[in-house]
């Protein structure tokens, strides 16, 4: 028995991925509107705000295996510090704050610049009865995770705008502990940032992991 896979966090885990689902489906609908102009700008980095604010109703949400990847690894790491960049309406946030639970206790760190999705993520958080051990920070993660950051850093969940994956890493790297699990969804959309964790002669070493997830260590 986890934290993930009881009361009260299991139902409302559940109902969470189910909404996302729904969520995803009609995001894709939108999607396949799109005209090519349109989406071009998703992998501009001048335009994430403006996208991400076209997305605030949306989930965006890490699919069921990368949420349960992410308890995983967090509890196999015994992660007492997690920074998430980009919290959304917070299933990636319930996973690591269940394993932090499981842990023994810790703190998370996410970051959201939707006003709506934090207050909506931490209403959640409460009700899943983990509130003592997250905050989420509102406003752009490039400035909210450049202080009063806890160390060491034990796990890093990269989910916000592709094209920062390198700023952020680069923001947190110096708080990384030998041995801390990056796990970046969706990082074929930043060829820079996969060029920083598989270089050879880096500090990383780094796998693609399922369909859609890079997995590194940092190995200091
Ligand atoms: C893919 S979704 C995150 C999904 C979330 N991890 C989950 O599993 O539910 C990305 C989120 O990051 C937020 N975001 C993107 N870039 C950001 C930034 N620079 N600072 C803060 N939030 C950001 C977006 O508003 C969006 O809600």
């Amino acid at each position: 028995m986890t934290t993930l896979t009881t009361a009260p966090l299991a139902p409302i885990l559940a109902r969470l991925l189910d909404d996302a689902d729904v969520s995803s489906a009609a995001l894709n609908v939108e999607f396949a509107s799109m005209t090519e102009q349109e989406r071009a700008q998703l992998h501009d980095p001048g335009q994430y705000r403006a996208l991400y604010h076209r997305a605030r109703d949306h989930h965006l949400a890490v699919s069921r295996d990368t949420g349960r990847l992410l308890y995983m690894q967090a509890r196999a790491v015994r992660a007492r510090n997690i920074v998430e960049f980009g919290t959304s309406f917070g299933v990636s946030t319930l996973h690591l704050a269940a394993a932090l639970r499981d842990n023994g206790g810790g703190r998370l760190i996410g970051s959201e610049f939707e006003p709506a999705k934090v207050a909506r993520a931490s209403d959640t958080v409460a009700a899943a009865g983990l509130a003592d051990l997250v905050e989420i920070r509102e406003g752009d993660a490039l400035e909210t995770l450049a202080h009063h950051m806890p160390e060491p850093i034990d796990l890093v969940l990269l989910d916000g705008a592709k094209p920062l994956y390198p700023a952020v890493l680069a923001l947190l790297a110096p708080r990384l502990r030998p041995g801390a699990v990056i796990i970046a969804d969706n990082a074929d959309w930043s060829e820079e940032y996969l060029a920083i964790v598989r270089d050879p002669v880096g500090r990383y070493t780094s796998l693609a992991f399922g369909e859609d997830v890079e997995l590194s260590v940092f190995t200091g």
